[in-house]
């Protein structure tokens, strides 16, 4: 049976003193609400309902030896996959796979922003040595979090195998000035994944995004010209989404720490249509064996975007909102180019590649 769950990137805002077992489950409570839109919530909800209980079904018909033979120390990667936060035991708590540890991540996704950084995080959750983190824990870009110090950080961490590299990806990390020498503090080894897209595109998809925001906050809607250009005309470059789509200017605090060599760029836009060619690259910078297949990505052409097979469901990976992005004028779209083709040479340089976004 198969079933398209679509992620959209959540940040939660968990409550700190609960346990793992709770936090995680509150992840997914989340994730599940905003997966479905209102009106469609109710027949999604019975579907999934349906759904579970099969697949429950299905786990219960094989479980106890599964189970248990994992509880007597014969778990493989993959079932870190199925229980990243233990295997529950049915009186509320979880037990650690057997020879588990809640590993620091040796792997950050910095960003960007609606670059696709959830679509990379959950194409290499595919590989049995990679395990990611759910949520996004914001460990790096806020002050408050960042105070609770690493053994915090540490227990927000998924069960591990030796070997097995964890993966955290929370987007604002790019843009946080402070990020990057916290992160090096904690492993100056680590190894930084960046997606990035045509700042252009980055940027309605994003205007995109803060009005559906704004929208649950029945706050009115604005088009993208008003927030985007001034009365005269001109680009209006205090706007935040703007300004997160200047990469060289925050990629620039990252290499004062940061070597390009523990950096690796993938190219978000190439990532929609040809995801399997960049989650090989990927796996090659992190000198892993390569395990993902072509034949896990299958192109739905309803949804126009590739959806990924795992072993219980696929996962589609464009929002189930199918949000659209804003109705924008040639003018408009020209305009913007033309003020970030500047910055766009510099990141080109300071990258080292040329990813020949548009500059007209
Ligand atoms: C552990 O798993 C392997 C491979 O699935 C199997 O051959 C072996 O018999 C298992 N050992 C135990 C003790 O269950
Ligand atoms: C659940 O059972 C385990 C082992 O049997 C025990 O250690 C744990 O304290 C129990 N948890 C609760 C919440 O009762
Ligand atoms: C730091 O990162 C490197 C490279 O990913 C890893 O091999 C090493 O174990 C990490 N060190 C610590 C203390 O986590
Ligand atoms: C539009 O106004 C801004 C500030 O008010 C100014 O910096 C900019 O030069 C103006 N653009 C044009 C085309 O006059
Ligand atoms: C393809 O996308 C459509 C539209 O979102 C969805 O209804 C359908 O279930 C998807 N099919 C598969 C096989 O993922
Ligand atoms: C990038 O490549 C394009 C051709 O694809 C070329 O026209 C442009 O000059 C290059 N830009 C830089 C900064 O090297």
């Amino acid at each position: 049976m198969k079933m398209a769950i679509a992620f959209k990137d959540v940040d939660l805002n968990f409550n700190l003193t609960i346990n793992q077992t709770k936090l995680h489950r509150v992840s997914y409570k989340r994730l599940f609400y905003r997966t479905f839109d209102k009106k469609r919530f109710v027949y999604s909800f019975s579907f999934l309902a349906i759904f579970l209980f099969m697949f429950q079904i299905l786990i219960d018909g094989n479980s106890c030896s599964n189970v248990s033979t994992c509880l007597s120390g014969n778990c493989s990667f993959e079932d870190t996959h199925k229980y990243p936060y233990g295997i529950p035991i049915g009186n509320g708590s979880r037990l650690p796979i057997p020879g588990t540890n809640q590993r620091l991540p040796e792997v950050l996704i910095i960003g960007v922003r609606k670059g696709g950084t959830r679509a990379l995080l959950e194409m290499l959750n595919l590989h049995p040595d990679i395990q990611k983190v759910p949520m996004e824990v914001h460990f790096f870009d806020r002050t408050d979090r960042h105070a609770l110090g690493l053994e915090w950080y540490r227990h927000q961490m998924p069960f591990t195998f030796e070997g097995q590299l964890t993966v955290e990806k929370s987007p604002s990390y790019f843009i946080t000035p402070e990020a990057p020498k916290r992160v090096y503090k904690m492993n100056s080894s680590a190894k930084l994944l960046l997606i990035v897209r045509d700042p252009v595109v980055r940027l309605l998809s994003d205007f995109a995004q803060i009005e559906a925001t704004r929208s649950e906050w029945k706050k009115k809607p604005r088009s993208f010209e008003d927030v985007a250009l001034l009365s005269n005309g001109s680009v209006n470059f205090q706007y935040k989404a703007i300004q997160v789509s200047m990469y060289a200017n925050y990629f620039r605090h990252w290499l004062e720490y940061f070597p390009l060599s523990q950096i690796h760029l993938v190219d978000g836009d190439r990532l929609i249509w040809d995801p399997w060619s960049e989650v090989r690259k990927t796996e090659k910078f992190l000198k892993l064996q390569p395990k993902i297949r072509q034949d896990q990505f299958y192109f739905n052409s309803t949804k126009g975007f590739y959806c990924l097979r795992t072993a219980e469901a696929s996962k589609c990976l464009a929002d189930t909102k199918g949000r659209k992005h804003p109705v924008v004028s040639d003018e408009t779209i020209s305009k913007l180019r033309k003020h970030f083709a500047s910055n766009n040479r510099q990141f080109y340089v300071i990258a080292g590649r040329n990813f020949s976004w548009p500059e007209s």
